[in-house]
């Protein structure tokens, strides 16, 4: 997901440009905003930490591009594209180095295993709008 900093700050072509060079194939891809009620379920796994509000807030913010991608080790190809989750600490050529405001407001977010990559993909798509 392109979150809703990284879109307003209009990065996200060269983010998919990025994304895309790195051979990930779009199965699926939606233009959509996230109520906070959306936004607080997708993250429900955070909801004990002290920023959940901050984050549940900020997610709502704005419209995000949301995407399901496919790739031989996609989850751990993708984490180390979009780089760790404080912009500081994030290698160099990294999304998050590029793009992120914040350890909040990081650009984008990438599933952190197959598993959520199937709950978190099924939240944004049926299964006739996966390809
Ligand atoms: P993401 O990879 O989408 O997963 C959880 C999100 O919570 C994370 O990116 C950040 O946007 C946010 N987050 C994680 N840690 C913090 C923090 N310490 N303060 C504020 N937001 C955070």
């Amino acid at each position: 997901m392109i979150k809703p900093e990284a879109m307003a700050a209009g990065h996200a072509g060269k983010i998919l440009d990025m994304i895309t060079s790195k051979e990930f194939r779009v199965v699926a891809f939606k233009y959509t905003r996230l109520s906070a009620l959306e936004a607080g379920a997708f993250y429900a796994v955070h909801k004990e930490r002290p920023f959940y509000g901050e984050l549940v807030d900020y997610m709502a913010s704005g419209p995000v591009l949301a995407a399901i991608l496919e790739k031989d080790n996609a989850v751990a190809d993708f984490r180390t594209l979009i780089g760790a989750t404080d912009p500081a600490e994030a290698a160099e050529g990294t999304l998050r180095k590029r793009f992120a405001e914040s350890k909040a407001k990081n650009a984008v977010h990438g599933s952190d295993s197959d598993e959520n990559a199937a709950i978190e993909g099924a939240y944004f798509f049926s299964g006739r709008e996966q390809f």
